[in-house]
């Protein structure tokens, strides 16, 4: 059977700072892009590969040392959080006080001032999921609520839970299998 394989980016420079949006990463960043290389080979070993990644620099930085056949998908970018990319969880709130607290009611359907809300995500992933349907194994490099978006899909869980699925940095680097019916979704974390 094959395996989907989703891996969060390596720590960002505004993951540090606590802002969203994108950014080079970090220091530690960069040492989880060296790992990552070894990371994959003991968990795939030589099985045949693709490694798609979103158009936004982290993940794109993150998936440079691996060599694989790669693929980028604008659909597969972070959320856009509007007007408050680029802030911090305490400048949206203060900035946008009525905003923040609906987000904490209603997280899935939310839409950020300009941007999108975890539904509209669900939706531009359609095409990303038909594709994964058809591919054999591939590793998405990718963004906190997308991975969320699409592990949901694979694990048939409710939307009301999908936005705070936990999708960990690269805190330690040991994989976590989850039975998937025939295929595998597995989180590397
Ligand atoms: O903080 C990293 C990040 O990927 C942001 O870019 C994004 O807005 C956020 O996580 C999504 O998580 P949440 O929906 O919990 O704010």
């Amino acid at each position: 059977p094959r395996s989907i394989y989703l891996s969060r980016h390596g720590e960002s420079q505004f993951n540090v700072e606590g802002k969203i949006g994108d950014s080079l990463l970090s220091p530690n960043g960069e040492k989880y892009m060296h790992a990552l290389p070894a990371l994959i080979k003991d968990n795939i070993g030589d099985a045949p590969l693709t490694v798609w990644t979103s158009t936004l620099r982290r993940t794109i930085q993150t998936a440079s040392e691996l060599n694989y056949p790669k693929l980028t998908w604008k659909s597969l970018d972070e959320l856009d959080a509007g007007v408050c990319d680029a802030m911090t969880y305490e400048e949206i709130e203060q900035a946008y006080p009525d905003d923040f607290a609906n987000r904490n009611e209603d997280k899935f359907n939310y839409r950020y001032r300009g941007g999108e809300s975890y539904r509209d995500v669900v939706v531009r992933l359609e095409p990303v999921i038909m594709e994964l349907e058809r591919q054999e194994n591939i590793l998405i490099i990718g963004h906190q609520a997308i991975l969320r978006c699409l592990y949901a899909y694979f694990h048939h869980l409710p939307q009301v839970d999908l936005p705070y699925i936990k999708i960990p940095l690269h805190t330690k680097l040991t994989p976590k299998a989850y039975g998937c019916d025939e295929e595998r979704c597995i989180i590397l974390s």
